[in-house]
């Protein structure tokens, strides 16, 4: 027995200029940076203890967890037990209040959350930056889910990744912004991100898409540094869209959207063109979700809740980063 167990608990992000492509899928490096705002209120909580049991027992939601997703899980436990060097066996429990596998990235906060109370409960302290890399292992998205506000997760040059970690760029608390959630289906996506980025990889777009990322997220960190919400805005448009068209391209290709998707996406093209300043992102899944003034938040809840085959809405504040809950 290495000692008691521990319970971590990390939010969501949205990336608004999109990780979508890898330069070493083993390591999870990514082939560009990215870059996200992490979200208050969609949350998992993971709680991790080793000892010595026959083999690892994994519960998700109360659920034992099963085939791909509990390699996934003890794959990562497996990770940690090398950077501790303890065998023991896990007991991993993790609740969410987030649908997971629609798209509304629960595997971001899953193995940020993951990465905290394993590492803790394995007897490592890791500082942020390498809990950064370790969460990047589990689930790319989960690096930038460490940290809480807008987050920049560096591509890294160095082979092993030790360089490939995210970097907070402003504290939740700089800029009060929300963040509106038209959810469309809460089906699990019959396609992951992992397998969606393996497909949009060999699509003749990839090459272009790869190469616009940095002058992206230039100019995002520029609209940041300036809180100008409609420069940031345009830009998150701009960097989903050409995610999405990457797919699109792909053979065979790749298609997230539902049609109440594509109805949300023209309903705030609508309310920007009455004067409100709102700006959609999709991810790898149907929701869509909308950057806005805090004062706004409620008309742009309004408008996508009346769109036919919006199931739920949620609206989110910036969140905070990755944090122990129990020990
Ligand atoms: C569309 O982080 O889920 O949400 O690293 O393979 O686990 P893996 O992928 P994941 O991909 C997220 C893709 C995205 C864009 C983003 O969050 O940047």
């Amino acid at each position: 027995m290495i000692g008691s167990p521990v319970t971590a608990r990390s939010n969501v992000n949205v990336a608004l200029v999109k990780y979508w492509g890898k330069r070493d899928p083993e390591l999870n490096l990514p082939a560009t940076g990215s870059l996200s705002l992490t979200l208050d209120g969609l949350w998992v909580e993971a709680e991790v203890g080793f000892g010595d049991r026959d083999a690892d027992q994994v519960t998700i939601d109360g659920e034992p967890a099963q085939g791909v997703e509990r390699d996934r899980v003890v794959r990562f436990l497996d990770l940690i037990r090398a950077q501790a060097r303890c065998d023991g066996s896990a007991r991993v429990v993790t609740r969410s209040r987030v649908p997971r596998g629609a798209g509304l990235a629960s595997s971001a906060a899953a193995f940020a959350a993951l990465a905290l109370a394993g590492s803790r409960a394995a007897g490592l302290r890791l500082e942020p930056p390498a809990l950064s890399a370790l969460a990047r292992r589990g689930s790319g998205s989960a690096a930038r889910s460490i940290f809480g506000g807008f987050v920049e997760w560096r591509r890294g040059e160095r082979p092993d990744g030790s360089d490939s970690i995210a970097e907070p760029l402003l504290e939740p608390g700089a800029w009060d912004l929300r963040v509106v959630v038209a959810i469309t289906s809460l089906a699990p996506k019959a396609i992951s991100s992992r397998d969606g980025m393996a497909r949009a990889a060999d699509s003749p777009f990839y090459p272009a898409w790869v190469a616009g990322v940095d002058a992206d997220l230039a100019e995002a960190r520029a609209a940041i540094r300036a809180r100008d919400l409609p420069r940031l805005g345009h830009l998150a448009e701009h960097s989903a869209l050409a995610m999405h068209a990457v797919g699109l391209a792909a053979r065979p290709p790749l298609l997230y959207w539902r049609g109440a998707t594509v109805e949300c996406v023209h309903r705030v093209w609508a309310l920007r063109a009455d004067g409100t300043p709102a700006f959609v992102t999709i991810d790898a899944g149907p929701q869509v979700k909308v950057l806005c003034e805090p004062a706004d938040a409620g008309r742009v809840a309004d408008a996508l809740a009346a769109v036919p085959g919006v199931e739920r809405i949620v609206t989110c504040a910036p969140g905070g980063g990755a944090e122990v809950v129990a020990a």
